[in-house]
């Protein structure tokens, strides 16, 4: 790489991006696929060149899982750390890749061929153990296809020439319900506002009831409501895609299967709200459908549901472009999804004020889950009591689950809001659970004597991840999966989630090992309690949840690592003491520990 080829190419991906800093994720990104790794000396000319400090952009690169700053082999090998994937064999699986293309993980081979990592929860839960190469998804990994991939580098064959089954992802639909089986003209949502008005249609939206399903479960009325009425002349829509809860896959499918209604869903928002501009938030690791996506968008252009003059309406003009993430679960937090979305580090913004009055580039904007936006679109031409006559008093509607792990069927399920656990583990064929985890490693912790309580907001609510743990599973090592992941994810802002996260997890670490004790337990919990009083965000709020959950409903565990060894100090104090003693000539008792 010269100096001068670097300065000419930078050069011109900035004027590409109009040298908007805005743009900076997506500047980085170009230099990383060029180059394998964002070079030391690419980061004074992309500031200089967007108009930005140079901190700025080394904060940048720093922050996202997916860049690096040394250079990554011509193949980068990346495979999910999620607990489901594990329980497929990931591990067994890593050390044979390793084994066989003579690397470590989380190094480059000498030879610059390959390079090897792990990659938190790449959504494939249901066709795992997965990974990504070269940032596109490779599903159903085994032994064998590991043996032909090691082929393909050796023989340095592109990934254009690998065999479509490597990156062959299914969706897998188990169940559908009102969402998933009724259909949607397209255009007919926003038919259906501009014939009864956006008051009127944010009226149904109001009477659906409909709650936000990413799983906070806010109002959608009410936050549409909100962002139309605060003051502005520029407002945006936001789709959440970012779905980074482990366990979690519905948002890929409903973006593989729907993606004109999510759309539509969004620009009814648009309307609604007064909006020009929308974003869809896709994370890194559905790379693989942003060519699809932009298909359908084009499409949606030339059928004027995109664009200037929506439908003809003089003045109804609405676009959407995809933000591709760059590897942090944090960014599917809203306030540091907006963040990111303005090129920056993704790190939750001080609440209030709250993104329908202060969002993107500070203006009114609503941020809504793609699964809420299929919704609103539906309610558009169905009417909100079609939707509010489904589910359960507090919880309207109906819910995708995002099934995994120990089952004979994983994958989507969609359910009313009101099903209990029970059911859907008959549905999907687990019938030796031990323990359900509901909402992701963020959740909760369910063992039999729970299956038979609701999914629903009222009872226990989620995002849609749906993880099933048999009787042969030790459900420390999902407590310790979780511990790691939440460690790694921190963005760092507030003490309690970035010192707690780690102290949890070197806790977590221990009592595996064996070495822990009963103050160690007490310790994690109140730890926990402190992490979940004082984080800043969500992130660090949830995290002991399933640490706390598993201490509380399947002791045992614990208390299996400690009886082991329960004399066993993780420290030998007395052995260190013993050349002291020695030196000093003393063997009486009260010299030992
Ligand atoms: C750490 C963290 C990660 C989150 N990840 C997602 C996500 O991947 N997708 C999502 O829709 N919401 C996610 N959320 C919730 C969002 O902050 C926000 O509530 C949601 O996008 C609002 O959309 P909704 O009302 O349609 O659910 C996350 C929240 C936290 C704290
Ligand atoms: S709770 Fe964690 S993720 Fe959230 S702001 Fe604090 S350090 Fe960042």
């Amino acid at each position: 790489m010269s100096s001068s080829d670097l300065g000419n190419f930078i050069s011109r991906v900035t004027d590409q991006y109009s040298r908007d800093p805005l743009q900076l994720i997506n500047v980085l990104r170009e230099v990383q696929d060029r180059y394998s790794h964002v070079p030391s000396e690419a980061m004074p000319p992309v500031a200089a060149a967007l108009g930005v400090s140079l901190g700025r952009v080394q904060g940048v690169v720093e922050y996202y899982s997916f860049f690096h700053t040394s250079p990554r082999g011509q193949y980068e090998i990346l495979l999910s750390d999620s607990i489901t994937d594990h329980m497929l064999g990931k591990q067994p699986l890593m050390d044979y890749l390793c084994e066989r293309l003579g690397v470590s993980v989380g190094k480059t081979r000498a030879d610059g061929r390959v390079s090897v990592g792990n990659a938190s929860c790449t959504g494939m839960c249901d066709q795992g153990p997965a990974g990504l190469v070269n940032g596109y998804t490779v599903t159903r990994l085994n032994k064998e296809r590991v043996d032909e991939m090691v082929e393909l580098i050796d023989a340095g064959k592109p990934l254009s020439e690998w065999p479509a089954a490597y990156f062959q992802v299914e969706d897998n639909i188990r169940r559908e319900d009102a969402l998933l089986g009724t259909a949607l003209e397209d255009g007919a949502a926003l038919r259906a506002v501009l014939d009864r008005g956006e008051e009127a249609v944010l009226g149904e939206i109001v009477r659906s009831g409909l709650r936000g399903l990413g799983g906070a479960g806010f109002k959608t009325g009410i936050k549409w409501s909100l962002c139309r009425e605060t003051h502005s002349t520029e407002r945006y829509v936001v789709c959440n895609a970012d779905e980074g809860e482990p366990g979690t896959f519905k948002d890929r499918v409903l973006l593989n299967r729907d993606a004109d209604r999510v759309f539509e869903g969004m620009t009814l928002c648009a309307r609604v709200i007064g909006a020009q501009r929308g974003y869809l938030y896709l994370r890194s690791e559905y790379r693989y459908m942003l060519e699809a996506l932009e298909t359908v968008l084009q499409r949606r252009r030339a059928a004027e549901l995109l664009g200037e003059n929506i439908l003809g309406v003089p003045g109804f003009s609405f676009d959407i472009e995809i933000h591709l993430g760059a590897g942090a679960y944090m960014c599917g937090e809203e306030s540091a999804l907006i963040e990111s979305l303005e090129g920056k580090r993704g790190v939750a913004r001080v609440r209030p004020p709250f993104p329908v009055t202060h969002g993107f580039v500070n203006k009114p904007t609503v941020v809504n889950n793609v699964e809420t936006y299929v919704c609103a679109a539906l309610i558009a031409e169905r009417g909100g009591d079609w939707f509010a006559a489904m589910g359960t008093e507090q919880s309207k509607g109906t819910k995708l689950l995002s099934v995994s792990g120990d089952c004979a069927r994983p994958g989507i399920y969609e359910y009313p809001f009101g099903v209990t656990m029970r059911q859907v583990l008959v549905d999907c064929g687990a019938d030796n659970a031990l323990a359900v985890q509901v909402a992701g490693a963020a959740g909760h912790c369910f063992p039999e004597s729970e299956f038979d309580r609701r999914i629903a907001y009222e009872d226990v609510a989620t995002g849609g991840s749906f993880m099933v743990f048999n009787r042969d599973r030790d459900m420390l090592d999902m407590a310790r999966n979780f511990a790691h992941f939440f460690a790694y994810e921190s963005c760092g802002f507030c003490t309690p989630c970035r010192v707690g996260t780690s102290l949890m997890k070197n806790l977590m670490d221990k009592v595996y090992a064996g070495h822990g004790t009963e103050a160690d337990l007490e310790e994690m919990r109140n730890l926990g309690s402190v992490m979940q009083e004082t984080s800043q965000c969500g992130l660090g709020s949830t995290a002991p949840n399933a640490i706390l959950d598993t201490l509380d409903k399947f002791s045992d565990v614990y208390q299996r690592r400690l009886k082991s060894t329960a004399f066993e100090p993780a420290f030998d104090l007395d052995g260190a003491l013993e050349e002291a003693r020695q030196l000093t000539g003393r063997e009486d008792s009260a010299a030992h520990l």
